[in-house]
């Protein structure tokens, strides 16, 4: 266990095992048609990688980076765009895929932005889902694990850009955010 980690929450068995899960699920849900994910960058990457390779449909990707939460661990509630699509969505049948969905505020405005370029359909996979942190309905398609109120790093997470890299997710020791 990395020396900053104060214990893990998901272990790489158990979230090898729940992404593999997602991916069936959407392969049969999708069955005879293509999609196109679009992961969110920089924390989806991991989780995108894992979850594409379970899938057994034609998969197209794209992505695009957008600033939600600046350098501490609160939403800032301000969402830019720093990296747009590199193709047009239309028509097609589309996933967003997240890491995390906490306040909701960054799927709020990307299921809006993203709807008004009309897609065939458009649904929302994220790998955590921290309910209790709330501010805004959205509707999450699919969920690899519903977590509590703690901040989280590994697997694509970061505390000011370092940690993605764990294979797991975990919650750090408190005297690292100090
Ligand atoms: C995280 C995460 C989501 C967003 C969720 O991204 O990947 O995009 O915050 O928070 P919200 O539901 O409160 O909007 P972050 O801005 O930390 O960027 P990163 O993916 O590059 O780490």
């Amino acid at each position: 266990m990395h020396p900053d980690v104060q214990k893990i929450m998901l272990s790489e068995e158990e979230i090898k095992d729940r992404v593999q899960g997602l991916g069936k699920q959407i392969s049969e849900e999708y069955q005879g048609e293509e999609i196109l994910v679009i992961g969110i960058l920089k924390g989806a990457m991991i989780f995108l990688a894992d979850l594409v390779r379970n899938i057994s449909i034609p998969t197209y990707f794209d992505f695009m980076a957008v600033s939600s939460y600046g350098a501490g661990t609160e939403s800032s509630g301000a969402v830019r765009i720093l990296k747009d699509l590199d193709k047009s969505i239309e028509g097609r049948h589309v996933i967003i895929v997240e890491d995390i969905v906490d306040t909701g505020l960054t799927l709020k405005y990307l299921t809006e932005n993203l709807q008004a370029r009309n897609p065939a359909s458009l649904k929302i996979c994220t790998l955590l889902d921290k309910p209790e942190r709330r501010t805004v309905n959205v509707n999450v398609n699919y969920v690899g694990f519903s977590v509590p109120n703690e901040f989280v790093v590994g697997f694509g997470l970061d505390f000011n850009e370092r940690y993605r890299n764990l294979p797991y997710i975990a919650v750090l020791k408190p005297e690292i955010y100090e």
